[in-house]
């Protein structure tokens, strides 16, 4: 049997264009090698991100005309309300115009300094969310999540004795608990329906609210359906409204599962909560049944979160990151195992050993890929995670070298990954010829996305055997 081919036919095309070799070449050195820097028109694959990247379907664009832009009250508000309280159960919520925003509602409010808040992963934003307000974001994701080569059915789950212990000897310090569907973190990896009911009876035994960051709450719902004994014969929705049952509210960033370009919003079952947030909300974003969007933005996020429950189209979205995973892994591009709902982790450092890690072997390939095909992913290494220990000045390397190739939802065929793959197998031919960097811009802050880099020169083998050049195929 062949596999299903993409659920839905193109009714408007968007031109992308694989610039001159020569052209790449001088759009990375003018970036200093460094992909944030790269404009997007630049890029032929773009798989940085799978946020905000979503194409909308044709009922989503018809609801974009049926925007109620009036300050107030707008329909789209309460399309939106109707689409939460259907697809997720929860009574109340306020609109924010992306994810991050709900955190910070959030963590503003219920974290003071000291106080502990466990996740399985937190997410970049989440942990920073959570630090600014003074607390400790901590992961207590199982030990198979941690291991990128360890193959469990839902890597995501949360270590549960760690929790209890946290619980008992933090009575008091811990606000609240989140938990990441599915765990993006950790590679995109699946949280189970076992492991949420037990993370949220452990909270309501401890007095401990319980929030899911539901960013890609139908995509782990898939793999609940497909992995989770018993619940094989559940729709995709039944499986939704019963994960968020237990749970005391979610954050949520529309630009994954919501299949829209910007939105989110914070629902909690605490009325007497979102009263106080809402305070805040108007200083930040704007009137509570706007929350920093356009009435049509609102429109597109109530339709997306009803169409993201369609199951061929689930099967599909899953379906082709684990082939696009299969098929790299054939072709011995070390990946991590499983693959995850929305994108396939390269570990650059199985791939490129000849790369010491403080000379950047994730940076060294998300480069090469950009170079030989226009591919542009995301390093999630030493660049991002590396730092300088404050007492004695040494460099430390991330733990893992990996980049992340997020997939963007109903953009890209599987034509299109094919030739990612093929991008990749040239690399993986000339793999001896990568040259590490040296970073010559260092930011204090959040590094990566402003950083520059300089090339190093060839590895003193290849330099030895200096007769081939490196030539791309396109
Ligand atoms: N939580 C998770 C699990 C996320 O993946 C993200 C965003 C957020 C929260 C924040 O949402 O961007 O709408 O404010 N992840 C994007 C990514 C940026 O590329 O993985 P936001």
């Amino acid at each position: 049997m062949r596999s299903l081919p993409e659920p839905w036919r193109v009714k408007v095309v968007e031109k992308i264009v694989l610039l001159p070799r020569e052209e790449r070449e001088r759009l990375l050195v003018e970036g200093g090698f460094n992909l944030f820097k790269v404009p997007s028109e630049g890029v032929f694959i773009d798989l940085f991100t799978d946020s905000g990247t979503s194409a909308m379907s044709d009922w989503q664009w018809a609801g974009l005309m049926q925007g109620d832009e009036a300050y107030a009250g707008a329909r789209n508000f309460f399309h939106l309300q109707d689409s939460i309280r259907d697809v997720f159960g929860f009574p109340h919520f306020l609109p924010v115009h992306q994810g991050r925003v709900a955190e910070n509602l959030l963590f503003s409010t219920l974290v003071k300094p000291g106080m502990i808040v466990p996740s399985n992963n937190h997410f970049d934003t989440t942990r920073a969310n959570i630090e600014v307000n003074g607390g400790i974001a901590l992961d207590l994701v199982i030990a198979e999540g941690r291991n990128p080569a360890a193959d469990h059915p839902f890597k995501g789950n949360m270590d549960l004795d760690r929790l209890r212990h946290l619980f008992e000897e933090s009575r008091g310090s811990v606000p609240l608990c989140m938990l990441t569907l599915t765990n993006n973190s950790g590679g995109g990896q699946p949280v189970s329906l076992a492991n949420v009911k037990a993370v949220a009876a452990l909270c309501r035994d401890f007095a401990v609210p319980f929030y899911i960051d539901a960013c890609r709450f139908a995509e782990n719902a898939w793999f609940i359906k497909q992995r989770e004994a018993g619940q094989g014969d559940r729709s995709v929705a039944e499986i939704v409204r019963d994960v968020f049952s237990y749970a005391d509210g979610c954050t949520m960033s529309a630009k994954k599962d919501g299949l829209a370009n910007i939105g989110g919003f914070l629902a909690s079952r605490d009325e007497g909560l979102l009263e106080l947030l809402k305070q805040r909300l108007i200083v930040i974003e704007g009137f509570p049944t706007y929350g920093g969007l356009a009435g049509r933005d609102l429109e597109a996020v109530a339709r997306g979160l009803r169409e993201v429950l369609d199951e061929s189209y689930l099967q599909f979205r899953v379906g082709q990151v684990a082939a696009f995973g299969a098929k790299l892994t054939a072709l011995g591009i070390p990946i991590m195992q499983p693959t995850g709902g929305h994108a396939v982790y390269i570990d650059a450092k199985r791939l490129l050993p000849h790369i010491r890690p403080l000379e950047f072997p994730a940076q060294a390939l998300s480069v090469a890929l950009y170079r030989e095909g226009g591919v542009r992913g995301v390093e999630i290494g030493t660049v991002m995670f590396g730092h300088t220990d404050p007492q004695t000045g040494e460099e430390i390397p991330a733990p893992m070298e990996l980049i992340r190739l997020a997939i963007p939802r109903r953009v890209f065929t599987n034509s299109h990954l094919d030739y990612v793959a093929d991008v990749l197998e040239h690399i993986r031919d000339h793999r001896d010829e990568l040259r590490g960097f040296r970073m010559t811009v260092v930011p204090k802050v959040l590094r990566h996305f402003t950083c520059s880099f300089a090339e190093l020169p060839p590895p003193a083998a290849y330099a030895a055997s200096s007769a081939s050049v490196a030539v791309s195929r396109w």
